[in-house]
């Protein structure tokens, strides 16, 4: 079987793309490629790992835009765009060219608490469920179809930081999944849903 050929997109730490090389090297993830790493920050922590496994990196600027990476995605046949940590919005010709091949990783149970400071809004509304979605990116933010979520419980006792390093941890277990799946060709977008080993779901697969 051939290598699944990805890119990973990130603004910071990058600690789900180390997680990924990780599943890599564990074998795991053994038929995916991680071809290019690409950045909206040059000072994003999480390019070492990438620099650490000579996978390269690009910076988007006024000389490496949108354009430039779909003419890279066809030339080097990208399967899939792995947004792992990405915070900016990418523009809408570009979801719309590339549909159905990129994926965003977000902190919360969506569509629950779509944007940004998940953990601080999940202490507010007094959820007592939280978590992390991968889902297929459209147009809009944070609202294409969500085919994986990992479920944590929220304690009384738990604080914004206790949050983020719970749902990271719930995040280093789906976003490998949800590669995997498309390294076997298990999942596939349909128009608002997905479709999981050729069956039509409209619910996401939840792990507890
Ligand atoms: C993750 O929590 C992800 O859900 C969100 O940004 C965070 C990135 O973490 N979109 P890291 O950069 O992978 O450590």
């Amino acid at each position: 079987m051939s290598k699944l050929n990805c890119q990973i997109f990130l603004s910071g730490n990058g600690s789900n793309l180390k997680n990924i090389i990780q599943k890599v090297d564990s074998g795991f993830l053994q038929n995916i490629h991680i071809h290019t790493v690409i950045t909206d920050n040059p000072g994003a922590e999480g390019l070492r790992y990438a620099h650490e496994r000579n996978i390269s990196t690009k910076i988007i600027s006024d000389v490496y835009g949108y354009e430039d990476i779909s003419l890279d995605i066809k030339k080097y046949n990208i399967d899939l765009i792995v947004l792992a940590g990405f915070m900016k919005i990418l523009p809408k010709y570009f979801v719309e060219h590339h549909d159905g091949k990129i994926i965003n990783l977000h902190p919360s149970l969506l569509p629950k608490h779509r944007g940004l400071d998940t953990h601080k809004r999940v202490i507010q509304s007094g959820d007592s469920l939280h978590g992390a979605s991968v889902h297929f990116v459209t147009e809009k933010l944070d609202e294409g179809p969500v085919f994986i979520q990992g479920v944590i419980e929220v304690k009384e006792s738990d604080t914004v930081s206790s949050l983020k390093k719970s749902v990271h941890n719930i995040e280093y277990q789906i976003l490998p999944i949800a590669m995997r799946w498309f390294s076997e060709q298990l999942i596939e977008k349909n128009g608002k849903y997905f479709n999981f080993r050729g069956v039509l779901e409209k619910e996401p697969i939840r792990y507890l």
